[in-house]
């Protein structure tokens, strides 16, 4: 394959950081370098105390620092003898308008792209690897060809990354596809990309493909995997209704090979960085088109998902008669999913919110996500809250004088909770309302829990109404 010596990568994030170590841990031969303007975050990487904690990304990192894997805020160096640059750069959501979904801010990426063509002397390719908008690489093609110095050439290709958090390495080692999209006449900076990756993937899983399919495959995925959370939660919805039982009807469908198993647990909502970001984008993209219904219809997965964390927060003040005013409720979990400390759009900053407006006093505890974290999601309802919000350092701590316990992320460790302990340790009636389905509720039961679930009527809760059956 073509000769690859120094591949670059701007951007020292959760995608760079990780995407490189992975490269240079497979390409022994080729140099990478990883910078970013904050000097801080370039600091950490070079330290012993990495800024991204991913399983396995400590020990690659240590491996390869200073052998083919440098990381450093000299940007303008890294661009002049590159051969390939990987762009990972964030791209968050502009302010959302309601209608119309939220635009991507390109205006990082597009500083980037400037410099590029200011400081490079030489032909490159330029690979977007951070989740972008469809039709940026056009944005960055002509930004470069205004730019460029005379007689210097660019290709630009499309590379989305599909790293879930907390599998991010074994999601990088060993990746269900790599994606390279390019225009016409990219084949060749195509197949030295190809190049790269052949060192570990298997032929049959490096798809090329057409720049802007590239792009839009990226969203298309992630909406896809967020609308089959909300088909499965707005299934959960009649279950707890009807009587039925959300795990057997998602293993009724999920075994039929063509919707498959994966990716269909009822939960208080999706959360996390890419679902609601993507979304918002492929609204912003189909109403820009004047694709109104298409608009409609991903916007549809998202107030889904909004009504999930509200129905949950109904359940539990319909469930516990009265009002939940001075209420003692210990949250379990915050993150937007287990084995993260990331609190970034989850779940848990909208139900404790509606929570605490209506009086309740939350004792929260999650394993990872800071304290500040905590705080600063909450901080639009702290005001005049302060006093209702107590932040707690092990669940016992939050258990211990609540009547009612929220289990708001599926981490394992709340399986190991000593429910003997924690019942007699509650304000009687005690109740679990379980956002995950972690629990069993039959013992918790018969230890005397009032345990309501996501997705199964509580006891005696069936609401179906006779006049359906007539
Ligand atoms: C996701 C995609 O999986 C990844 O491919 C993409 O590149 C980035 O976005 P991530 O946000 O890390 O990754 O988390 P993921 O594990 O996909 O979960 C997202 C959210 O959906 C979580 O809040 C999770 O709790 C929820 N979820 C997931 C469910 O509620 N039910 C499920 O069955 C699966």
């Amino acid at each position: 394959g073509a000769v690859v010596s120094n591949v670059r990568c701007i951007g020292a994030g959760y995608v760079g950081g990780p995407t490189s170590a992975v490269m240079a841990l497979k390409c022994p031969k080729v140099q990478f370098t990883v910078v970013d303007i904050d000097s801080k975050r370039i600091d950490a990487w070079n330290s012993d105390n990495l800024p991204v904690y991913e399983a396995g990304l400590d020990d690659i990192v240590r491996a390869r620092r200073g052998v083919n894997l440098i990381f450093s805020t000299d940007i303008d160096n890294a661009i002049l003898d590159a051969d390939i640059i990987m762009i990972a750069i964030n791209t968050p959501s502009m302010e959302k308008d309601d209608r119309l979904g939220a635009a991507a801010d390109l205006r990082g990426i597009k500083q980037c792209i400037q410099r590029i063509a200011q400081v490079a002397r030489h032909y490159k390719i330029i690979v977007e690897r951070s989740t972008v908008p469809c039709r940026t690489g056009d944005i960055i093609s002509n930004i470069l060809r205004e730019n460029c110095h005379p007689g210097v050439n660019f290709d630009v290709l499309s590379n989305p990354e599909f790293l879930s958090e907390g599998s991010a390495i074994r999601d990088l080692l060993y990746p269900d596809r790599v994606i390279i999209g390019g225009l016409d006449g990219t084949e060749g900076a195509q197949n030295v990309l190809r190049s790269i990756y052949s060192r570990w993937v298997p032929e049959e899983r490096i798809v090329t493909m057409g720049l802007w399919s590239s792009e839009l495959a990226k969203l298309a995925s992630n909406a896809m995997l967020a609308q089959r959370v909300s088909s499965i939660n707005s299934i959960s919805a009649v279950c707890e209704a009807v009587g039925a039982d959300i795990t057997e009807v998602a293993r009724g469908c999920g075994l039929d090979a063509r919707i498959g198993s994966q990716f269909l647990q009822a939960s208080v909502g999706f959360g996390g960085t890419c679902f609601h970001k993507d979304i918002l984008s492929l609204i912003w993209l189909s109403e820009s088109l004047g694709l109104r219904d298409v608009a409609e219809y991903w916007d549809q997965v998202l107030k889904m998902n909004e009504s999930q964390m509200c129905r949950f927060v109904r359940r539990i003040m319909n469930e516990v008669e009265g009002s939940l005013e001075g209420t003692r409720i210990a949250v379990l979990g915050f993150a937007f999913k287990s084995g993260t400390g990331d609190a970034r759009n989850t779940p848990a900053t909208q139900i404790c919110n509606q929570l605490l407006r209506q009086g309740a006093n939350l004792f929260i505890y999650d394993p990872k996500v800071p304290d500040e974290q905590i705080r600063d999601n909450l901080a639009g309802e702290l005001d005049s809250r302060e006093s209702q919000l107590h932040i707690c350092h092990n669940a016992y701590d939050a258990i211990a004088g609540s009547q009612i316990i929220a289990i708001l992320t599926a981490w394992k460790e709340f399986q190991a909770i000593d429910w003997v302990k924690a019942h007699s340790q509650m304000i009687q009636p005690a109740y679990v309302f379980d956002g995950h389905r972690l629990l069993d509720g039959l013992s918790l039961e018969r230890l005397g829990f009032h345990y309501a679930s996501v997705g199964t009527p509580s006891k005696g809760g069936s609401k179906y109404p006779n006049h359906i059956l007539e």
